[in-house]
């Protein structure tokens, strides 16, 4: 059997088989087995609830009809709502969520993206992402103002000329200045994209590397 070109390949498949599985998936569980995986309530922070609390005053009617107060299990509501909007709504298909350690891609998103970011109830599963036909958004958060987001989801091409994404007038209720429950929704879970990094905003360092490019 060993002797054998069969031979040869099959124990070779078989060890390379067993190989990944320890390497992919019992390495990993040993780990983080000490990292227990957060919910969606102890991942809202300080910096989203602000956020939070920011879009209650920008659009006061509209936040007070669908959420009312600006606490933790509300934001909680909203960062579930805004998830669900985000994978229904494809936008998966042109947006990572990592930031990758090749070609200096830190330079131009942010710090490279560590497993524990991914490590709570809100990434499951993980929006990885494999295409990137617009930017990373591991680290969107805090990058925009939430009114800039509501007028780039209305239209696109108002801030950002020849923009390819489409459009989501269904986030609204007419104007840009009245974002419905999931166009609120949609805003707090971008806010929230990197809110947990300690640096925050980190765009400053960016810019001042790409000056320095
Ligand atoms: C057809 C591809 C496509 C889809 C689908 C798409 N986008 Fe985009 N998005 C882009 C491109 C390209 C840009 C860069 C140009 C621009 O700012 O509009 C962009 C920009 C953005 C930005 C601004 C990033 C920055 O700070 O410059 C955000 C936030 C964003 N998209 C979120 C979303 C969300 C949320 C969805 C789903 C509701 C979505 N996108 C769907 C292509 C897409």
């Amino acid at each position: 059997m060993f002797e054998s070109k069969a031979g040869i390949f099959g124990i070779a498949g078989l060890g390379f088989f067993a190989f990944a599985f320890i390497s992919n998936a019992l390495v990993p569980i040993w780990m983080y087995k000490e990292l227990p995986e957060q919910t969606v309530e102890e991942v809202v922070n300080a910096r989203v609830l602000s956020s939070f609390g920011d879009l209650k005053q920008r659009y006061p009617e509209q936040f007070d009809k669908y959420f009312d107060a600006v606490d933790v299990d509300n934001c909680a509501e909203a960062l579930r709502l805004g998830r669900q909007v985000y994978i229904g709504e494809g936008c998966w298909h042109c947006h990572s969520q990592f930031v990758r350690p090749v070609s200096n891609e830190s330079r131009r998103f942010g710090p490279v993206s560590e497993t524990w970011e991914y490590q709570n109830a809100l990434q499951r599963p993980v929006m990885f992402g494999t295409r990137r036909v617009g930017p990373d958004l591991s680290r969107e958060g805090g990058r925009r103002g939430s009114d800039w987001h509501a007028v780039h989801f209305f239209e696109p091409k108002i801030v950002s000329t020849d923009s390819p994404m489409p459009s989501y007038p269904w986030f609204f209720e007419g104007s840009p200045d009245k974002p419905n429950k999931r166009g609120l929704a949609m805003i707090i879970y971008i806010q929230w994209l990197g809110s947990w990094l300690d640096e925050y905003p980190y765009y400053e360092q960016l810019e001042a590397d790409q000056e320095e490019l």
